[in-house]
This record gives structure tokens, C-alpha cells and sequence, in this order.
């Protein structure tokens, strides 16, 4: 038999990809919300590459400005200025807090910047333990390992980390009682993706601000898959009106191109001066032209009222199939940051989305998580939501 391109690639990527993932099926490009596979079969994309094409795939201007920078400097190193870099600190300094930028490449390592700047500040008075919340994933590198809530991914890998403790997200109390004179900080996602789609309650956003603020604890937010617009916020936490001292983010920062951001605030401007952190390719003049491009049309397409709009009329229609579909338990989540929960296995179930011309993607064993582009339309949503109407009628045949 004849051996096909396709053929080729998947004797190349099993005989050379190291076996980490296990990919569904080949993509070959996208538009907007849509993607087409090796077969030319068109998909409908909720899952934006896991929260990170915000804009939708391709998004012309974002392409435009990466085509344009690539022609003119990829990369300089930061022993020299570049212009793109100032430019986008700045642009997230006026979507967020002010604040000081330090760029990296992807969430994992933002977050490991963000702890090493907890354990610099607090090093002087010997505090370096982080009080981190249980379901909660931080990446997949040793420390960021050890600040994630579920043991399972740790599995394999000890020794961990020293320094983080784990406390049931959203109790206060818990909070209260892991600190102690090591305390420096507390981290927390103000929605947790991996974790299935769980929003911080108001009451505990505003208790632990307090309390850290009270405690001269820094209060740390992973935003690398709820911010950059998930939520219908630029950053999830300001639904809540409390600010963290500092954030992550990375995923949509560049809609695609990698890119990673630890952002402090104002007055911790000192704490890691020259020669304490780095990454070479960190804010690199093309992935910050990618981000600024990100900003300019979140700015001058009114994606956040977009993602606002098509959020509730989404959530409206999957209060509908809950009332129709037994299997649901519950619908969760901000914006376009939505969870199903079944209780019950769905990889089934988004295998059957995805036969079905939909791409969804599971949160832990149990719900079904919907990260649609901020730009989709009625139509999309429409469509969405009749495939997950057959899929969940799926879900309540299974025992
Ligand atoms: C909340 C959160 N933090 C950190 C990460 C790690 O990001 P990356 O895979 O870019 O290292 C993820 C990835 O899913 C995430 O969802």
C-alpha cells in the first residue's frame, strides 16, 4: 500500500517525539474559531489551544504584526534594548495595576519567577513558604510542580520542592491557620482551569486580600489561563476588586506566539535587581510585537464586551441543556471560562464532541471545559451548543 503524507509524519512523530502527549488528530490550519485537519474536515474550536488563540486563530492582525516584526529583528538578547519590550510592560501596566514587568516564555516558567520573587523579598526576614490552594495547577517544572494542589502530577518525581503547603481553595480559615512565621505568601488562581472550572468566591478573594495585606503576606495570582480576557475581565481578578502584588500570565499573551509575563507591583520594583533572574529569550522584540498586537485588538475590536455578550447567551443555553440533560450536574465558570460538571468520566464524551465537528476539552476526569475564542458569534454558540446537546444525551445513557 502506498504510504501516504500522513503516514510519514506519524512514523516520524512516534518514532522521535518523545511520547509525553497522546494527540488526537493532525491540524493543518485555522481560521478565526475554526480549524481544519489533514482531511480538509472543518471543526468548530472551543478549546483555543487551551485558552491561548483568545482572538481565534490567525487573527490577521496579530499575524500581520509578527510577519512584519520578523522581517525587521527576532531577537536581540536583553543586554541590549529592544523597542517592543517597554511597549507591551506598558500596555499591560494600563490593563492591569501599573506595575513592573519581567517577560518569559511560557506559564510554568512565570510562575517560577513569580516564586523566586517571593522567597527574594521575603529571604531578609527567613520567610520563604507559600501557602498554595488545593486543585490548583501551576505547571509542570519542579517548583511550579510542587505549588500544584494535585499530588498526581508530582507522582514520579520526588524529591519535591520544599516550601509550599496546600489548603482547600476558598476557606479562609485554612488560609489563617497554614501561616505561620515562614509564611511569605499565598498563590492562588482566581478561577482554576485544570482544577475544573472554579471560580474564587467574593468573600474569600476579599478575606485573603485582607488578611495578607494584614499579615505582610504577598498575595500571588496565577492568571496564565483566566486571564488576557477569559473571563470577560482582562484579568480575572478584577471581577473582584482586589489587586494581587503580583501575577502571571503567558497562554493568550501572544494569541499563539509563546510568551510569558511575571507583573509586580509598583513598589516591589527593587527586589530582583540585575543578575538575580533571567531567560534569554524573554521579551524578545517578535513575541512582544505578537502581545502588543494582542492588546491593540482586544482595545479597537471590543472583544471584552464580545466575550461578555456571547458568555451569558452560552451560559443561557447550557442552563437549558442541563434542564433537558440529567447527566448535569452543574454549569460553572466566568465569561467564556465554562465547565459542565457530570460527575462522572467525559473523555468519552469530548472524543464524541470532536466526531461531532466540536473541540472541547475535559478539566480533571469529570467536567467538560469550554474555552471558545473571545470573538465567536451567535452562530458559533448556536452550533456549539446543538452538538453538546447530542453529546450530553450521550453522557446520560452512560451508567
Ligand atoms: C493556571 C495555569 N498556570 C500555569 C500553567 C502552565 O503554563 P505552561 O504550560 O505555559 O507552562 C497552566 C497551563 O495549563 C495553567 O493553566
Amino acid at each position: 500500500m502506498e504510504t501516504t503524507v500522513f503516514d510519514k509524519l506519524m512514523e516520524q512523530y512516534g518514532g522521535h517525539v518523545l511520547g509525553t502527549y497522546a494527540p488526537a488528530m493532525l491540524i493543518e490550519r485555522g481560521a478565526m474559531a475554526h480549524v481544519w485537519d489533514a482531511a480538509g474536515r472543518k471543526y468548530l474550536d472551543f478549546a483555543s489551544g487551551i485558552s491561548v488563540c483568545n482572538l481565534g486563530h490567525c487573527h490577521p492582525r496579530v499575524t500581520e504584526a509578527i510577519q512584519r516584526q520578523a522581517a525587521r529583528l527576532v531577537h536581540v538578547s536583553n543586554l541590549f534594548y529592544n523597542e517592543n519590550q517597554p511597549r507591551l510592560a506598558a500596555l499591560i501596566a494600563k490593563h492591569s495595576f501599573g506595575g513592573r514587568v519581567f517577560f518569559c516564555n511560557s506559564g510554568a516558567e512565570a510562575n517560577e519567577g513569580m516564586i523566586k520573587f517571593a522567597r527574594k523579598w521575603g529571604h531578609d526576614q527567613g520567610r520563604h513558604q507559600i501557602i498554595c490552594m488545593e486543585e490548583s495547577f501551576h505547571g509542570r517544572t519542579l517548583a511550579t510542580l510542587a505549588a500544584t494542589g494535585r499530588a498526581k502530577y508530582r507522582k514520579g518525581f520526588a524529591p519535591d520542592v520544599q516550601g509550599f503547603v496546600h489548603v482547600p481553595f476558598n476557606d479562609i480559615e485554612a488560609v489563617k491557620a497554614a501561616t505561620n512565621s515562614q509564611t511569605v505568601a499565598v498563590l492562588l488562581e482566581p478561577v482554576q482551569g485544570e482544577g475544573g472550572i472554579r471560580a474564587a468566591t467574593k468573600e474569600f478573594m476579599l478575606a485573603v486580600r485582607e488578611f495578607c495585606t494584614e499579615r505582610g503576606l504577598l498575595l500571588l495570582m496565577d492568571e496564565v489561563q483566566c486571564g488576557m480576557g477569559r473571563t470577560g475581565r482582562m484579568f480575572a481578578h478584577q471581577h473582584y476588586g482586589v489587586e494581587p502584588d503580583a501575577m502571571t500570565l503567558a497562554k493568550a499573551l501572544g494569541n499563539g506566539f509563546p510568551i510569558g509575563a511575571l507583573v509586580v507591583q509598583q513598589k516591589y520594583h527593587d527586589v530582583l535587581p540585575p543578575g538575580t533572574h533571567a531567560s534569554t529569550f524573554g521579551g524578545n522584540p517578535l513575541a512582544c510585537a505578537a502581545g502588543i498586537a494582542v492588546f491593540e485588538t482586544f482595545d479597537q475590536d471590543h472583544v471584552l464586551e464580545n466575550c461578555e455578550a456571547m458568555g451569558a447567551l452560552l451560559r443561557s443555553k447550557l442552563e437549558a441543556l442541563k434542564a433537558k440533560h440529567p447527566c448535569v450536574q452543574e454549569i460553572r465558570g466566568l465569561g467564556l471560562m465554562i465547565g459542565i460538571e457530570l460527575g462522572k468520566p467525559v473523555a468519552a464524551l469530548v472524543t464524541a464532541a470532536r466526531e461531532h465537528g466540536l473541540l472541547i476539552l475535559s478539566a480533571g476526569e469529570t467536567v467538560l471545559r469550554l474555552l471558545p475564542p473571545l470573538t465567536i458569534t451567535e452562530d458559533d454558540v448556536a452550533e456549539a451548543a446543538g452538538v453538546l446537546d447530542a453529546v450530553l444525551a450521550l453522557g446520560d445513557k452512560q451508567s
